[in-house]
């Protein structure tokens, strides 16, 4: 683990880059990324902000086919931050491939793109499919955080077997080029650290923390779920200490394995103390709903509150709560 920084006071207004940051098996211009499923599958958010200026553009979850999702409403509001079911529409790998991740490409983004699949066969499938287009990715995210068909619907992220058979056919699928994988794991189990031990043993170069958390709303008047779904799963403002504990403690158990944070960041202050607590890398989700502009509004926020507190690179926070 990296010495403990030394934080000095000292004021600093101007937003000014802090270098590149290396981790997780990429080299990207900053550590802000998009969290997958709240950006889009392509350059929904270009007319906002230059896609480009972020670390990377995380998209949404994909299957190896198109996939249908849930029935409406998908998403509701609590006070404190918003559930959703959205339940992983797409387009299927192909034609994310064809269409979205060419947008994306012509406006200069970094893209990490991720999949999911309800066996440990669709895995491999969406991999080999991303590896047969050429599609030129600096990672690939594996969401881990869906119901197992094969094992009377439990959730992967759930069982530290599970996770490292997916994590080890996609690492397998991907290694002929060498495209890191991120494996996102979910904070509903408190399996999380025998999880990332195993997926990290499988070929995962870095672990996503976290998913949202089970939730669901009740309309009293109707006496029926708010989502579609019935349940779903609880993002934003409420998550966020919940994501910062996860990340402590992973890093707490693993000083090595670097960690993507996300998780109810919503400024730059967000940010830094997710970094403090071990993510070297962090994502802006439901903030996005918001503001779309949000994730470079953070970013220039971070990058300020970073120089205010003396630091010129941003690994200069990394790890410092520990
Ligand atoms: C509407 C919505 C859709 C999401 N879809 C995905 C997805 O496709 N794949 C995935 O790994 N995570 C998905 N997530 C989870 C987010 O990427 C993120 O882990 C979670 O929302 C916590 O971050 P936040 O509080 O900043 O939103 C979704 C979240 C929301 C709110």
């Amino acid at each position: 683990m990296r010495d403990k920084p030394v934080l000095r006071d000292k004021k600093e207004s101007l937003w000014r880059p802090l270098g590149d940051v290396a981790t997780a098996g990429v080299t990207l211009k900053n550590p802000i990324l998009t969290a997958s499923g709240t950006a889009g599958h392509g350059a929904e958010l270009a007319p906002y902000f230059a896609l480009s200026s972020l670390g990377a553009v995380v998209v949404k979850s994909l299957y190896p086919t198109s996939w249908p999702g849930n029935p409406a409403p998908r998403v509701h509001n609590t006070p404190s931050g918003m559930l959703n079911a959205v339940g992983l529409q797409g387009p299927g790998v192909d034609a994310w491939v064809k269409h979205d991740l060419e947008a994306l490409r012509a406006v200069d983004a970094t893209v990490v793109a991720s999949i999911w699949g309800r066996t440990i066969d669709d895995y491999a499938t969406a991999a080999r499919q991303l590896v047969a287009s050429h599609a030129s990715l600096v990672a690939v995210e594996v969401n881990l955080s869906c119901p197992n068909l094969e094992g009377r619907a439990g959730i992967f992220a759930h069982d530290a077997d599970l996770s490292a058979q997916v994590i080890r056919v996609v690492v397998d699928e991907l290694g002929s080029c060498g495209v890191p994988v991120w494996a996102k794991l979910s904070p509903n189990t408190d399996r999380v650290l025998q999880v990332v031990e195993a997926v990290e043993k499988a070929g995962a170069t870095a672990v996503t923390l976290i998913n949202t958390l089970l939730g669901m709303q009740l309309d009293i008047s109707t006496r029926k779920a708010s989502l579609g779904n019935g349940g779903g799963g609880l993002s934003g403002r409420a998550i966020h200490p919940v994501a910062v504990r996860t990340i402590y403690d992973v890093r707490q158990a693993f000083p090595e394995i670097p960690i993507v944070g996300v998780g109810g960041v919503a400024s730059g202050s967000d940010v830094i103390e997710m970094m403090m607590a071990g993510a070297s890398l962090v994502q802006v989700g439901t903030a996005t709903f918001a503001d779309p502009r949000a994730p470079q509004k953070i970013l220039h926020e971070a990058s300020r509150l970073m120089r205010g507190l003396g630091a010129s690179r941003w690994g200069d926070v990394l790890n410092a709560a520990h």
